[in-house]
């Protein structure tokens, strides 16, 4: 893709986006304060708003009584200051009018009970009352404002997240199963019912709470998965109606289990993600936390890459849910935005732009606090942004390439996670991949995060940590990818289940990958806690001979079919039989790594394979403890992006060429030393 034909986030806008959720509903009886706050949002650089999410109650306060006249005055005012708006559709807050009027709109528990109207994000997906309630003002608002100068997206809802379990949605589960699997019979294989004589004769008895049966929950969570992403659907149908060009979007929390994001990613026009990292300068965890969010953006870009994506929330300051809530030191809420910059984001956007009087998000922390004026170090601090951003606006339209492709599935996660007798606790799914991701960032690769149905033949090197289930195809596509001169990485727990989560029969790792890593997985030692196995390389390993790393928890018992080993087990009974091995069929190479590497030994395999691949990195050398670093092309300007999350100075090796900075001008040739906490983007031309 080039730059004539990568889109911005809205249709001509050649800003990067920078804003916030803005509330004037909160304050219709102070117009002094709106006045106010239109002051405000030139002098922070901020110029892209989300109006109305919560606005139901203000927009229509009695059934069918309709006053829009505030929001009119809202838009014409943003277009008058140039401003863009992302107008949103209020399902998100149901006002208490329509949950006494019609109860039925209100979720039901999983132990069977209405909920009681109260908080938000808490209607049934199901209901044809809410349907049409939201039906009715999308339109309305669809309708009014489709050829507003200041409408740029829409904001469709909020948070999409959680389940209801009413009849209706119980219902609808059951179709969608009979749409998958056709008949009962064939529902009753899936799920291996007759395991304690669940065997279903009737479709009525098929009821999800049943946590006996994992396949069953697996297939909750995908149908929760569709049931959202249909209510989105359902949602922004008036909208498109009326404005076929305006994206519409609705805010990921990317970091959350429970939704596939990487399915919702493929029905919305923009991907935009709520980040709270609430990153602490003092806190020893704050280099590893970087590193998570940075996954989560590699997922997010990879998601879609025809188009940039965006935070649509993000915090200024300190959110008032986080204990001990702690005001966010200097240097670091710019580190955080240029970390989502530099991975492919063009706009960050914040919650909130003014802190509201009452509620329990008072305390929240906004670029506009209770003070009322530009005068505090967190307004300073965005304004600081809102210069900084101009500065960077060439980096639009530009590319984030990878040679490297990590596979994060949430199925799989699922499936892995509900099935007993492996070691899932503490979120280990997303750990290991978390592990494997930093490590190989740390070369100073870049790598997308894909889920395991996405196309991976452009990639040189795949990640594919504890591939527990196999989708259909995906083995087959496994070895193709191989066979023609890629590289594979896989680990324990491979190749385990189907896409029911039922084990597959002749042995792990099944549907013919036994033959791709050319060994059998007999039996898989999960350690007690504290403990390792040592495991000893061979001198064909990216190790030196003999030397000894502490791997664990989870060790596999593997027998050879044909891999080499590159290191065995040094203790216990299985010592002495591979605990990393690598197979070569075709033009590639598949390597397994039975036992559990720790960060530092999966650190040295990628260097070793990245440098031995040669993969193209962000910057000359591996990146020193703490830094990120990421690159963004377009023709022949490439941007550096680089963050030290350390309180100490970090030098990087730049590759050769005259690296300029973008806001002093300064030029860096050979290295670049960065203080504590700096973060900063450099640009050179037709250095790659
Ligand atoms: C979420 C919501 C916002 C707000 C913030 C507070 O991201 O979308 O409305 O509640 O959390 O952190």
């Amino acid at each position: 893709m080039n730059e004539a034909t990568r889109r911005t986030l809205i249709p001509g806008e050649y800003r990067i986006l920078h804003g916030g959720d803005y509330n004037p509903d909160q304050w219709l009886h102070q117009p002094e304060i709106i006045e106010e706050d239109f002051r405000l949002m030139r002098l922070a650089g901020c110029h892209t708003f989300s109006v109305g999410i919560f606005a139901w109650a203000a927009l229509e306060p009695e059934e069918g009584r309709y006053t829009f006249e505030w929001l009119d005055r809202i838009m014409d005012r943003m277009a008058e200051e140039g401003h863009r708006v992302i107008l949103a559709t209020p399902s998100g807050s149901k006002p208490a009018w329509l949950s006494y009027a019609y109860p039925e709109i209100r979720r039901v528990t999983r132990d069977g009970q209405r909920e009681l109207h109260h908080g938000r994000h808490n209607h049934c997906w199901s209901s044809p009352v809410y349907r049409r309630k939201v039906r009715e003002i999308n339109t309305r608002l669809a309708e009014r404002y489709a050829r507003h100068p200041a409408l740029g997206m829409w904001h469709v809802s909020n948070e999409y997240n959680g389940a209801c379990y009413c009849d209706l949605c119980l219902e609808q589960f059951r179709r969608w199963l009979r749409e998958r699997y056709g008949s009962l019979d064939a529902l009753n294989q899936a799920w291996w019912t007759a395991f304690w004589s669940h065997t279903f004769t009737d479709w009525s008895q098929v009821d999800p709470r049943d946590g006996s049966i994992d396949g069953a929950t697996v297939d909750w969570l995908r149908f929760n998965t569709w049931q959202i992403a249909d209510f989105y659907r359902w949602e922004i149908e008036p909208l498109k109606a009326a404005a076929p060009e305006i994206p519409c979007t609705t805010n990921f929390m990317a970091g959350d289990g429970r939704m596939d994001y990487a399915r919702l990613a493929e029905v919305v026009d923009i991907v935009a993600d709520d980040q709270y990292p609430c990153y602490d300068a003092e806190s020893p965890g704050l280099v590893g936390l970087a590193w998570d969010f940075s996954f989560r953006h590699d997922l997010l870009r990879a998601a879609r890459p025809d188009r940039p994506w965006m935070l649509m929330e993000s915090c200024p300051d300190t959110p008032q849910w986080k204990y001990p809530p702690r005001p966010k030191q200097p240097g670091l809420h710019r580190a955080e935005m240029l970390q989502a910059l530099g991975a492919g984001a063009e706009g960050t956007c914040y919650f909130q732009w003014r802190k509201g009087r009452g509620g329990i998000e008072k305390l929240h922390g906004a670029v506009v606090d209770h003070a009322g004026h530009e005068h505090t170090r967190v307004f300073q601090t965005v304004a600081e942004i809102g210069r900084l951003y101009p500065l960077l606006q060439p980096i639009i339209g530009s590319e984030h390439p990878a040679d490297v492709a990590l596979l994060y599935d949430w199925e799989v996660k699922w499936a892995f996670e509900c099935s007993l007798g492996v070691a899932n606790r503490d979120q280990a799914y997303r750990q290991v991949a978390l592990m494997h991701h930093r490590a190989l960032r740390e070369t100073g690769a870049a790598v997308d995060v894909l889920h395991s149905e996405r196309d991976w033949r452009a990639y040189r090197l795949l990640i594919a940590p504890q591939l527990w289930l196999l989708k259909p195809g995906v083995a087959q596509r496994l070895r193709a990818f191989v066979e023609a001169g890629g590289t594979l990485v896989a680990t324990h727990y491979t190749g385990c289940c189907d896409d029911s989560n039922r084990c597959f029969l002749g042995g792990f790792p099944g549907e013919g990958l036994q033959e791709v890593f050319g060994l059998w997985n007999e039996e898989t030692d999960v350690l007690p806690q504290g403990a390792t196995e040592p495991i000893a390389f061979s001198a064909r390993s990216p190790f030196a001979a003999g030397e000894v790393v502490q791997a664990g928890p989870v060790c596999a018992i593997v027998h050879l079919r044909g891999a080499e080993p590159l290191a065995t087990y040094a203790d216990r009974f299985y010592r002495d039989t591979p605990a990393v091995t690598v197979r070569s069929l075709g033009r590639g190479r598949a390597f397994y790594l039975a036992a559990q590497l720790p960060l530092d030994g999966l650190r040295r395999l990628y260097r070793h394979l990245v440098e031995d691949l040669g993969l193209t990195r962000a910057v000359a050398a591996p990146l020193p403890e703490g830094v990120l670093a990421q690159r963004r092309i377009k023709g022949d300007r490439v941007w550096l992006f680089l963050q030290n999350f350390t309180p100490e100075p970090r030098s990087v090796a730049l590759h050769p060429g005259e690296w300029r900075s973008v806001e002093t001008g300064s030029i860096y040739v050979g290295t670049l030393t960065l203080v504590g906490f700096e973060s900063t983007v450099l640009e050179c031309r037709a250095a790659r």
